[in-house]
């Protein structure tokens, strides 16, 4: 039947799958049968008859606990394309389908694996993608689809996602653009019902057009719910007719009351068989027969569902069932008894002895109160749903299971235990509702402790009250007490996390490290130096420092640790080391699918790399980070991320782009309090307005940083800004402000030779000197070890030539201030280098003007694809390392080539490496080609 009205829809979509462009494709919602899948089922059919290959996936409610079943579904025409994939990508879609065995593999990992798949087939034929009723589909198919979503750019791949109104909002967030779909207008519903009742007469059909309201499904299907009453007697309002409870009901209820009169009307046998297809999680209709058969005690026969068909309840296709609205569906579940629920499920299950997880729901489906034979196949279900990176699987098993131990500490151990996986995962809600639950029974004292520091995991704590860290560290005594040692650890390794994110005061950082100090675990435990570092920066700094030198040599090998020995590098201001870590901890991080803890190991390496001055590599890194975190639902790091791309519009002289992305940042931060954020969004604030000159608004925008008071303070980083602060202070004519703040920090120095707080130190000491100490002071200050740190050997040439240029030691200041130009523009820090400009003109010289870099042409994710193919990486292992299909890679480099005036891989390469050889001659020389950018 053609479809009335709806003519934008379709057009909308027509346009769509004809050209997509830069769209994924559209998310269409509305309330039940108001026509999404009509509309889908005409767009497949347009694109079919356009020569497009078709995939579809449809979420079924009875299928929302079988991990990646909706995958399953929609991959299964491409299937033979798996083996073709990378072999990571391979495994880890073949065993989250279930078609092998492979540790745990990352969502993420079958998440490209299905990209790269589609990306192939599309590549043959243009792809349409549909997937019904997302709100239904499994959780670990929804987030491959939206993953997917988020990364169609330029392939021939449209896809068309339906929602109804009300269910789970999946896929709400992957960048499809929505398409609402409202009631039809009285017009067009008058000429529907009219089509599909004809001579009506005129009351039962004004009855009937107001009963649907512009409904298609209600206007299709009340008809014949009236039809054996509408001609004859007064005439009932249908919601009266069905169950008198009144047009209070909506009208998905109501309707669903009118397919369930329809079921009524079945005889037994049929009805029997209805159930059991209903509550059945697959369309076999062998299946189905087989389990009626053992209800009935005789075999039931394919005619058994024909009554069914008749009244239009279901569609019977060779070796299918299906209903032909989900609405009957849940109709004929929602009318059945308990009774006779439970012995089609218990039916069913006995039919599935091939199939232990569906056995074990329907089992489970079947039980009322406790059954620890029951909840032991949900813990092997939950197990092998975790082994194939069904981790929202594992969760609603491990959960039903608890539904059914005998014993309180039974249940416990299983709510604690999906509680994990759910932190692990960042599902934050379904932990705390987990661990309310946990809370509420009897617990061991091992297990009430779990529950009280399993959601400290959540954003490092970002959001609790900070008393929290003393209670963690009385809690992680205790447990250690205990002779828990790894559960104290991990304890302490959360409350250290805070110690960096808030600020808990010194006597909650004492006790912490006490009992950190107190663990039976080696001091050269790299996990407890790190937590030394985030707890003491300074008091620690020290051994930090020497532990993560010894360490630097040997990194690769795991990359978490990596990571964070990276972000304890930045607490103890070695932000060479924190970039280099984070650098080598992110390929690892890739190949494994760590997309999680990816973006905090590159805000890390984007936060160092800026401070060193090193902006060239920082802009993708910081790009990355902050798209990633927004992606995995880390705002916190998404702030840091964005701050540090504030930080490096500033420095860039961008200063429209650095207020906005500033602003951005605070805008994540402040309602948390999260001080790394808003410390780095003040550093920016006061580097843009060095830059444009407003000395006054740069000390004050720096100065929060320091101020206990300021909810910028962070304690480690206020000591690694002092460049920055005394050369505003300097200009803004604040310099015995300055004195006091060097003279607070001066004790500090003594405690660590933290390579920030040293270099930071040393310039202002010289900057601040009186005359006849300054030379003394700059010279020291230029001889200390400055690799690595090219944005801080600048700033002391600047400052140490504008000292002799006043001093009308105009020939000696010129070599420095030209360095000083030559660093600034190799690294691009225009204000800087203009600055330096100005000075050198002053004495007497003038400059050349800034040669532009090339690079600065490219946005950051062109930056990062142009840098890995001018490794030489091929577009697949481009599109493997930054989570992209690789058409999109070959699409950007298109792009790329003619925007730097190249028009060869060879010729990218020679480029970028004179380029970065320009800015490594200033002596960014941190680690090798591969290190400096993470890739
Ligand atoms: N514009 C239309 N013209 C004619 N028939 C329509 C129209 N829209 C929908 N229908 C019919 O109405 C019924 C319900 O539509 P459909 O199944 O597409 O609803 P839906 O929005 O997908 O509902 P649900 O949320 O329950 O999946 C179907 O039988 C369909 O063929
Ligand atoms: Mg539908």
């Amino acid at each position: 039947m053609p479809l009335f009205g709806r003519e934008a829809e379709l057009k909308a979509l027509a346009e769509l799958i004809d050209d997509p462009g830069d769209r994924s494709g559209v998310l269409i919602r509305g309330e039940a049968g108001i026509g999404k899948s009509a509309l889908v089922a005409e767009a497949a059919s347009a694109a079919s008859a356009a020569g497009l290959h078709v995939l579809t996936t449809i979420g079924v409610e009875a299928e929302q606990n079988l991990a990646y079943a909706g995958l399953h579904q929609l991959l299964y025409p491409v299937r033979a394309g798996v083996d073709a994939l990378p072999a990571p990508q391979r495994d880890a879609l073949r065993s989250a389908l279930g078609l092998a065995e492979s540790a745990e593999p990352s969502a993420y990992l079958a998440g490209l694996a299905t990209l790269t798949l589609l990306a192939d087939a599309a590549a043959v034929r243009p792809l349409l993608v549909v997937a019904e009723d997302v709100h239904w589909l499994d959780r670990a198919s929804a987030d491959v689809l939206a993953f997917v979503a988020r990364r169609i750019e330029s392939e021939p791949i449209v896809m068309v996602a339906t929602l109804r109104e009300g269910e789970r909002p999946h896929m709400q967030d992957a960048g499809l653009s929505p398409m609402p779909v409202d009631r039809l207008s009285d017009e067009v519903a008058a000429e529907l019902l009219d089509s599909i009742a004809p001579g009506l007469t005129p009351a039962v059909r004004a009855r009937l057009l107001a009963e649907a309201a512009g409904n298609p499904l209600a206007l299709t299907e009340l008809p014949a719910a009236m039809g054996r009453h509408g001609g004859t007697g007064p005439l009932l309002s249908l919601s009266d007719r069905l169950g008198g409870l009144g047009p209070v009901l909506p009208l998905s209820e109501r309707l669903e009351r009118a397919f369930t009169a329809r079921v009524a009307a079945l005889p037994a046998p049929a009805r029997t068989a209805l159930l059991v297809a209903a509550l059945n999680q697959s369309d076999s209709v062998s299946e189905t027969l087989a389990a009626t058969g053992l209800i009935r005690g005789s075999t039931a026969e394919p005619e058994i569902l024909a009554p069914a068909a008749e009244v239009r309840l279901i569609e019977l296709a060779i070796g299918t069932v299906t209903f032909r609205h989900p609405l009957m569906r849940s109709a004929i579940a929602a009318a059945s008894t308990l009774a006779e629920r439970r012995q089609a499920h218990l039916a069913l299950a006995e039919m599935l002895h091939e199939q232990p997880d569906r056995r074990a729901w329907h089992r489970a489906a079947a039980t009322a109160g406790a059954d620890e034979g029951v909840a032991a196949e949900l813990d092997c279900a939950a197990d092998r749903a975790r082994h194939r990176g069904g981790i929202a699987a594992a969760i609603a098993a491990l959960e039903q299971a608890a539904r059914l131990s005998e014993g309180q500490a039974r249940k416990a151990l299983r709510l604690l235990t999906a509680a994990e996986l759910a932190v692990e995962s960042g599902s934050r809600a379904t932990a705390e509702r987990l661990v309310r639950d946990a809370q509420a029974l009897e617990l061991s004292p091992r297990r009430r402790a779990t529950a009280a520091w399993l959601l400290s995991g959540f954003e490092d704590g970002v959001r609790e009250d900070v008393s929290r860290v003393s209670e963690l560290a009385e809690l992680a005594a205790s447990v250690a007490a205990d002779g828990e040692v790894e559960p104290a650890a991990r304890i302490l390794w959360g409350a250290a996390m805070r110690c960096f994110w808030s600020e808990p005061g010194p006597a909650a950082r004492r006790s912490l490290l006490a009992v950190a100090d107190r663990l039976p675990v080696p001091a050269d435990d790299p996990r407890m130096v790190a937590v030394a570092a985030y707890v003491a920066p300074f008091e620690r700094g020290g051994i930090a420092l020497d532990l993560l030198r010894k360490l630097a040599g040997a990194t690769g090998a795991a990359p978490e640790t990596d990571r964070y020995l990276g972000s304890a590098a930045l607490q103890v201001g070695a932000f060479d080391l924190a970039a280099q870590f984070s650098a080598a901890a992110a390929p690892g991080l890739r190949a494994q699918g760590r997309l999680g803890l990816l973006p905090r190991a590159l805000a890390v390496q984007a936060w160092s790399r800026v401070r060193l001055g090193d902006l060239a590599a920082a802009v993708p890194v910081a790009a990355e980070a902050a798209k990633l975190a927004q992606e995995t639902g880390q705002p916190f790091m998404y702030g840091l991320a964005t701050a540090v791309q504030a930080e490096i519009a500033a420095l860039r002289g961008d200063h429209g782009r650095a207020r906005t992305l500033a602003d951005e940042a605070e805008r994540v931060a402040l309602p948390a309090g999260a001080r790394p954020v808003l410390a780095t969004v003040q550093l920016a604030r006061g580097l843009a307005a060095l830059s444009e000159g407003r000395f006054d608004d740069a000390f004050a925008a720096l100065s929060r940083i320091l101020d206990p008071a300021d909810p910028a303070y962070q304690l480690a980083l206020r000591a690694y800004c002092l460049p920055e602060l005394t050369e505003a202070a300097v200009r803004a004519g604040r310099t015995d402000t300055m004195r006091d703040i060097l003279h607070d920090l001066e004790p500090l120095a003594a405690s660590t030779p933290s390579p920030a707080l040293h270099i930071g130190l040393r310039y202002a000491r010289a900057v601040l000197a009186p005359n006849e100490e300054a030379e003394k002071l700059f010279t020291a200050a230029l001889r200390a070890d400055l690799t690595g740190w090219p944005a801080e050997r600048g700033r002391l040439h600047l400052a140490f030539g504008e000292w002799l240029r006043r001093q009308r030691r105009a020939a000696e200041s010129r070599s420095h201030l030209r360095t000083a130009r030559e660093t600034f523009d190799a690294l691009g820090m225009a204000a800087w280098g203009e600055r330096a400009r100005q000075e050198l003109r002053s004495a007497g010289e003038s400059s050349p003007n800034r040669d532009p870099d090339a690079r600065e042409k490219l946005t950051p994710h062109e930056l990062n694809i142009a840098q890995l193919a001018a490794e030489g990486l091929t577009n697949r292992e481009i599109g493997q390392r930054l989570y992209l299909s690789h058409r999109t890679v070959s699409t950007h480099l298109h792009r790329i080539f003619p925007k730097l005036g190249v028009s060869s891989r060879a010729d990218l390469a020679r480029m970028l490496t004179t380029l970065e050889e320009r800015s490594s001659r200033q002596g960014s020389s941190v680690g090798d080609h591969t290190a400096r950018r993470g890739a």
